[in-house]
């Protein structure tokens, strides 16, 4: 996409104002360089950038008995990769909208190969769910959301929320125009591309809104914006020496924002909630009154404004419509802002008497206000939306491609996160059981601790615990030969080796061939006799390790290291290791056989995790749990070390600073071990 070069910023404190800017070409042309040198103006925007931004944007479609026909062409103009939410407060009962609206939705995904959410303003879960966090604002005295476009926006700004995404765009679904709902989104994620700041918001203006008045008449400016925009620039006018227009969308029902904006402005109910947002954000961070959030004082707000090229073509609610739902409601937010001086309150209420929407001398009526959704408790909404989200879901049994509980703890603050061991460990050394560590690891689930296996065993041994568990947290497989990470498990983009179904793969290891092959040579090279599992059948598997049929199967997939088996006396085994470490192999112990690898590192895999994580959540503190040799690169990596008993009782033998001994075999240890974890009595904080 091409668009008008930069214009001069207004600054309003932390706000910088961005004047409206004109979308030149909707293409943004080949990324096979030019002989001709591109001017550095107009501003080009790649399509790898446009759709980058749109992978983490929701787009909110709130929908109020609209004709389901405009309906179905409003979702075909949002861009694939943006997520849809359709918060609907259509009728239902016997003539039952909602059914109309997800079916409409369902086969629009089933058919362009998409899921989506589409919530019931009404639905009773909703309000409970949103009165156990905290929201009782959004709620009637019935205990559900009340009606209204605003109370629909908010629903889908929580949603987003917890869905772990980085944007929220608004999309009215009554405009006849897929073509310009296309543009649209097109237009939020230029306006995110043009702002350095977190804090980021982008405004549309049509160029034009046409009205049928017996012929096609393409009318620039709505009666309401017009006005609207007059008594916001007043209010900014009012605030410095120099007159300024700068606003021109005070009321853009077409707008998008970043959430860690979004999060932070107080909405109003109705239809005045695209002006409030503005006056929230002048309230906040104008300077007007002392800016207490440090991280937007630093980095500051961005208002980007663009005008689109598709004209504007909505269902028209009439004049009555226009005046008392929207235009009152717009001025009343400004009137009614605490910063709003003498002069334009004065102008405002004689513009509403003129138009006889109030009585002559009477009040503005002021609008009830939704508090911050960062206010919400989000780690709990996340948890109950959790348990509904198959209900919101469309089409009904598909995922949603997003993991609503990494999202969940997005939102939350990771402070603590565990690294653990599985065998001799999370597992019992004999009976390979969880038992007696299941409702520990609940606990840390329920505190918000991720759970992180580090372990010899492979990414398919390891699914089956982190299934059985839930856990959806990264994993260490084959002692440190990769990193597995589900996506969108972390906010930002970091390089990997490569994707396996929803997984994003950190190799440090070389793959199993080269190991084979090394180990091979070995063996004929120097006569040496060792047992590899790549040569056992899954029965003989079993028989050695104690595994089930199944699970030896899968010991069997390994992708970066063979297990051995040394027969012998302690002699032959040490001259058979040192052939391998000559040889370049490296191997680790894991109780009874050996884990060879070209590069594997428990240590160096936990180590780069770890900052994954902090980059991702700031300082966390780390933990360990492990019960052997094995295990000392990873202990010697993380805060608090800890160490629980092997079969006889005893602690092997480790050499880790600070190592803390917990008393318990393998899960009955791990036991104890979370239960000092969750009782905060080592310092992380
Ligand atoms: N979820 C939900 N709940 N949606 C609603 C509700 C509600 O109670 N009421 C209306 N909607 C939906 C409508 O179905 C439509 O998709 C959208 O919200 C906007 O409502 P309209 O009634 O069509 O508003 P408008 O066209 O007069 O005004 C629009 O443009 C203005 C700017 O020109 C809205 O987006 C305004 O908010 C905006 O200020
Ligand atoms: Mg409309």
């Amino acid at each position: 996409m091409r668009i008008e070069s930069a214009k001069q910023v207004e600054h309003f404190g932390a706000v910088r104002i961005h004047p409206v800017r004109r979308v030149l070409e909707l293409d943004s042309g080949t990324r096979i360089p030019s002989q001709i040198k591109e001017g550095v103006e107009p501003q080009k925007i790649e399509r790898d950038v446009i759709t980058g931004i749109q992978q983490k944007l929701a787009i909110v479609l709130p929908i109020k008995d609209e004709d389901v026909k405009i309906f179905e062409g409003v979702l075909s103009g949002i861009p694939h990769d943006c997520l849809m939410i359709v918060t609907s407060n259509s009728q239902r009962g016997e003539i039952d909208n909602l059914k109309k609206e997800q079916e409409i939705l369902e086969q629009f995904c089933l058919a362009t190969n998409r899921s989506a959410l589409i919530v019931h303003q009404k639905d009773p879960q909703l309000g409970e769910t949103l009165a156990d966090c905290g929201y009782n604002q959004v709620l009637d005295g019935k205990g559900l959301v009340r009606s209204g476009k605003a109370e629909g926006m908010l629903i889908g700004i929580l949603l987003a929320m917890v869905l772990g995404k980085e944007y929220v765009g608004f999309i009215d679904t009554d405009n006849y125009i897929p073509g310009a709902v296309w543009e649209y989104a097109q237009h939020y994620a230029i306006g995110f591309s043009l702002s350095n700041s977190p804090y980021v918001m982008t405004r549309l203006l049509w160029r034009y809104k046409p009205k049928i008045a017996g012929e096609l008449r393409f009318r620039k400016w709505g009666r309401v914006s017009e006005i609207a925009n007059r008594y916001i620039n007043n209010f900014i006018s009012a605030k410095g020496k120099f007159e300024t227009d700068v606003i021109k969308t005070a009321n853009a029902g077409e707008h998008a924002m970043s959430l860690r904006l979004a999060k932070k402005l107080t909405y109003a109910t109705g239809y005045g909630v695209e002006t409030q947002e503005l006056m929230s954000i002048f309230a906040q961070f104008s300077g007007l009154t002392p800016i207490v959030d440090k991280a937007v004082r630093e980095k500051g707000v961005d208002i980007i404004q663009t005008e689109t090229i598709n004209p504007h073509i909505h269902e028209e609610k009439g004049e009555e419509h226009l005046v008392k739902d929207m235009l009152v409601p717009s001025l009343s937010v400004i009137y009614h802002n605490p910063l709003c001086e003498e002069a334009t309150r004065q102008l405002i209420t004689k513009h509403l008497a003129e138009l006889e929407c109030i009585p002559e001398g009477g009040e503005i009526p002021q609008l009830g206000m939704l508090p911050p959704p960062e206010n919400v408790d989000a780690d709990k909404f996340a948890n109950l939306v959790d348990r509904h989200l198959n209900n919101y879901t469309t089409p009904k049994g598909r995922s949603l491609r997003v993991d609503l509980w990494p999202a969940a703890r997005k939102a939350a603050e990771v402070t603590k996160q565990v690294f653990t061991d599985l065998d001799g460990t999370l597992l019992h050394p004999l009976s390979y059981s969880y038992a007696a560590a299941l409702e520990s690891v609940r606990e840390l689930q329920a505190a918000g601790i991720p759970i992180v296996f580090c372990s010899a065993k492979t990414m398919a041994e390891q699914q089956v615990y982190r299934k059985e568990l839930d856990i959806k947290d990264p994993f260490i497989i084959e002692n440190g030969a990769a990193i597995v990470v589900p996506k969108d498990y972390f906010h930002f983009s970091f390089s990997f080796s490569r994707i396996i179904d929803d997984y994003c793969v950190i190799e440090l290891a070389a793959p199993y061939k080269e190991v084979r092959n090394r180990l091979k040579e070995l063996c004929e090279q120097r006569e040496i006799q060792i047992t590899c599992f790549g040569d056992l059948t899954t029965e003989e598997v079993s028989k050695v390790t104690g595994l089930n049929l199944m699970m030896a199967a899968l010991a069997k997939q390994r992708e970066y290291s063979e297990t051995v088996m040394i027969e012998g006396n302690k002699k032959h085994v040490q001259s058979v290791l040192a052939a391998m470490k000559d040889a370049g192999l490296d191997y680790t112990f894991g109780g009874k056989f050996y884990e060879v690898s070209l590069g594997s590192d428990k240590g160096k895999a936990a180590k780069l995790l770890i900052e994954l994580f902090k980059l991702n959540f700031g300082n966390v503190y780390t933990i360990g749990i492990g019960d052997s040799l094995n295990d000392l690169e990873m202990l010697t990596a993380v805060d608090l070390p800890m160490l629980v008993q092997t079969m006889n009782k005893r602690w092997n033998k480790l050499n880790v600073k600070n190592l803390k001994r917990v008393t318990g075999i393998g899960p009955e240890g791990w036991a104890k071990a979370a239960s000092e974890i969750l009782g905060g009595n080592n310092q992380g904080k």
